[in-house]
């Protein structure tokens, strides 16, 4: 494959194949996909991460279907040569079957993504099977799924015990099987991530999964430190970018109370007195 080829699913199952690593990041915008493209990612996720860094919200629960693919179309509108996926947010696809197709729909068809992610394995059955009926292809997300907040009492990571470590394998096959292109392994213990890596023959990307998966995602505002809020024990910060921008602002907010801003050299001459 040379640089500049578009990244489709053939590439990705060719790079599984190869054993080459899958560098995915998030993207909420047109500037950061744009950056993220130019830089080499992989594969972008609009995902519902983007309630907590973007929107504000406390967790990833409130988002809503217009909201994601509100920002789904700015990302797309960068034509990226990394392949672009649609995160289906929480109550987008639970309740019906018609609903989980309807909206993966609206993502490609409003919002410009070439796949969908949901979280679930084996539970999420029917609802995947629809999805691909209609020829949207689907990524799975399993292990600390964030949309199960509640129902996990918190953030804490899954597989830990023999019991939930089989399970989760069990998931991961049933969601090769199924269809999915690719899965999320978030927040299990990097030796089950390598067993079920091992096992398969679509990549897993890992998120406090360790380094045997096929990939890595990160969400792109922990990886530039833009947000300096608590980080898990997987966040690794690449820059800190926060500091860069407070600092920037401060010095304009100075420099206008100054009246040091603008200076000549920023200012038009006109020969009117
Ligand atoms: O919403 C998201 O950003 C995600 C990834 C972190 C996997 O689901």
């Amino acid at each position: 494959m040379t640089k500049r080829d578009k990244i489709t699913i053939r590439s990705l199952l060719d790079m599984k194949k190869r054993g080459e690593k899958i560098a995915m990041l998030t993207a909420y915008d047109y500037q950061t996909a744009v950056l993220e493209d130019r830089a080499g990612v992989d594969m972008v996720l609009v995902g519902d991460s983007l309630g907590m860094v973007v929107l504000g919200y406390e967790n990833t629960l409130p988002v809503t279907i217009e909201e994601v693919i509100h920002h789904l179309k700015a990302v797309s509108r960068a034509k990226l040569r990394p392949f672009l996926v649609g995160d289906l947010p929480f109550m987008s696809y639970q309740a019906s079957v018609e609903d989980a197709v309807r909206n993966a729909g609206r993502l490609v068809k409003e919002g410009g993504a070439e796949a969908v992610k949901l979280e679930g394995g084996r539970r999420m059955g029917p609802v995947i099977k629809a999805i691909l009926d209609a020829d949207i292809p689907v990524m799975g997300h399993i292990g600390l799924t964030p949309q199960s907040l509640h129902q996990f009492g918190g953030y804490r990571v899954q597989g830990k015990d023999q019991k939930s470590a089989d399970k989760l394998f069990e998931e991961a096959r049933f969601l090769e099987e199924i269809g999915c292109f690719s899965m999320v392994l978030e927040g299990i213990p990097w030796q089950l991530a390598r067993k079920i890596t091992e096992s398969l023959s679509i990549p897993t990307i890992g998120i406090g999964a360790g380094v045997h998966c096929g990939g890595q995602v990160l969400v792109i505002n922990d990886l530039l430190g833009t947000l300096d809020e608590f980080a898990p024990r997987f966040v690794k910060r690449y820059a800190e970018l926060g500091a860069v921008i407070t600092r920037a602002i401060s010095e304009y907010i100075r420099e206008v109370k100054d009246g040091k801003f603008p200076d000549e050299d920023h200012s038009y001459s006109g020969d009117t007195s």
